[in-house]
């Protein structure tokens, strides 16, 4: 991160959740939300209540999302109402979406204190067959996801007309007030809390995520992951290009030739301070910029590939994360980071090189470099760590977003029973994966006539070859489990959501380890 401008920050929001309704709350916005079954029964009698009349609710149809702003004039409580959709109330997703609308019109709005009306939660979490405090940890999260914004390279020197306007008014929501919670108070207490924890996590990532190269080299990657180490409480190792060549990590090496910055290595340790129930490695995809190396990209979206340490970021913020919420686990965060430059010392095609394991890959094109460095990773996770289970994240493919879209990340595991609790969670988390196949039929794409394995592919399968190669580095470990997430990482600017890095995985890797713990 460029150091005069010091680091992005994830805005301070005051949670609170109180018993007596939301109504009698001091707030710049009191949020009333509606199924589109509770808006037939109780919008009547709710508006009345409010002091309006049952027409303002117009063409208002409740539907996910959907926000009506009514204003009235009162000495106490919010001087705006907010309706707010929750389309039918039956999948977790719905809630996210509203609250995550809710937040970025708050945000429009200027609405500093926002104090949301719960007193159904009890029906709600009844529909949605879950606990109060799960729902209470999505509405959180919703809100601090939509809440996000990446506006630290911004100088405002060209818009000071706008600025002068909105001088001093509150940017995004700082004070969330869930009322009228009566006897579930403690629960949702709880679980906002660690909605909390998640999303701000979850929005660190999508800082890294959002740095261009020339602000985030790899040992700027390293140095978040020693704040993030910092703020929750884990041991962070970094080792500099001397100890990596040291290792003999030949892959990192190799994509690093054509930089002149050098790699890193970092190694995340979160110990529990009882006894952990499982240890686990998380390995993510750092490469600070791909530009393809001397196999180099065209030049149309180009700059997207400032996105390609998406998977180291989601690894550093499910660690801290992790730390925060004290999971019962024992868990490392690897990250080798490097950019792919095509300087003149770079990496050529045709060239063979050896990694850690050993293993010997002839480079059929520079660009498939993000293998390359999850080799050494993979190979230093198995054998140094003892893992219980080692997963990884990673832009890695182009073909992923040919076969499964922007929305959906591909997942590959050589264990049934880990393939499906990372759907599960992936369900859960509104962060979706579809499973693809590791057989050995693809092995045969990434055969190589000079060295062990190619790092290209023959036609076809671009998504499944890499996970073979992949496959190679893990020495035989019996659950692993690969997840490309080229298409869900980094989001193209979509009417109101906000464009940029999602921090994909973090909320899935997050519940799936809760699941474990
Ligand atoms: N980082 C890219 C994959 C990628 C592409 C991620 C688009 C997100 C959006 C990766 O390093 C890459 O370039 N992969 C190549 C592999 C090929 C050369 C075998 C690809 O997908 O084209
Ligand atoms: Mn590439
Ligand atoms: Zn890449």
């Amino acid at each position: 991160m460029s150091k005069s401008q010091g680091s992005p920050a994830v805005a301070e929001l005051k949670l609170s959740v109180i018993s007596r309704p939301a109504a009698s709350v001091t707030a710049d916005l009191l949020v009333v939300p509606f199924t589109t079954r509770s808006l037939k029964s109780d919008a009547s009698g709710m508006l009345k209540a409010l002091g309006f009349e049952h027409e303002v609710l117009g063409d208002f149809k409740g539907s996910a999302g959907e926000i009506c702003i009514l204003y009235r004039s009162v000495t106490k409580g919010a001087p705006r109402v907010a309706l707010l959709g929750l389309g039918e109330g039956k999948s977790s997703g719905d809630f996210r979406k509203a609250f995550e609308a809710l937040a970025r019109k708050a945000a429009e709005l200027h609405c500093g204190v926002v104090s949301v009306e719960c007193s159904s939660i009890g029906s709600w979490v009844r529909q949605l067959k879950r606990t109060p405090g799960y729902l209470a940890g999505i509405i959180v999260e919703g809100v601090v996801y939509g809440s996000y914004r990446f506006d630290y390279l911004k100088s405002g020197k060209l818009d000071k007309e706008k600025k002068k306007e909105d001088e001093g008014k509150p940017k995004a929501i700082a004070g969330l007030v869930l009322a009228g919670c009566g006897d579930l108070a403690e629960a949702v207490m709880k679980g906002a809390g660690a909605g909390f924890v998640i999303a701000s996590c979850q929005n660190r990532s999508r800082d890294l995520v959002n740095l261009p190269g020339n602000h985030l080299s790899a040992e700027d990657l390293s140095e978040a992951a020693h704040e993030a180490g910092r703020r929750g409480g884990f041991d962070v190792t970094v080792f500099g290009k001397e100890k990596i060549v040291e290792l003999g990590m030949g892959g990192l090496l190799a994509v690093n030739q054509g930089s002149q910055d050098p790699p890193t290595f970092t190694i995340m340790e979160y110990k529990p301070a009882g006894k952990a129930k499982k240890r686990v490695a998380l390995v993510g995809k750092g490469v600070t910029f791909d530009s393809g190396g001397i196999s180099i990209k065209p030049a149309a979206g180009m700059d997207e590939m400032k996105s390609d340490m998406s998977g180291a970021a989601t690894v550093i913020g499910v660690m801290e994360a992790v730390s925060r919420l004290a999971l019962p686990l024992h868990v490392f965060g690897i990250v080798p980071a490097t950019d792919n430059m095509p300087g003149g010392s770079a990496l050529k095609p045709g060239d063979v090189i050896s990694t850690m394991s050993g293993i010997t890959v002839e480079v059929g094109n520079t660009d498939a470099e993000g293998r390359l460095i999850l080799a050494d990773a993979l190979t230093y996770a198995k054998r140094e760590l003892a893992p219980d289970v080692i997963i990884d994240l990673a832009t890695l493919t182009g073909a992923c977003i040919v076969a499964l879209g922007m929305k959906v990340a591909g997942m590959f595991s050589n264990d049934d029973d880990l393939a499906a609790e990372i759907t599960k969670s992936a369900e859960a988390a509104g962060e979706r994966v579809w499973r693809l196949p590791l057989w050995d039929e693809y092995a045969e794409q990434i055969k190589s006539d000079v060295a062990d394995v190619s790092n290209t592919g023959s036609k076809g399968a671009g998504t499944i070859t890499a996970a073979k190669f992949l496959e190679n580095f893990v020495e035989g470990h019996k659950h692993w489990a690969h997840i490309d997430i080229a298409g869900p990482a980094f989001a193209a600017k979509a009417g109101a959501s906000a464009g940029g890095g999602t921090g994909f995985g973090v909320r899935l890797l997050v519940d799936l380890l809760k699941s474990w713990s």
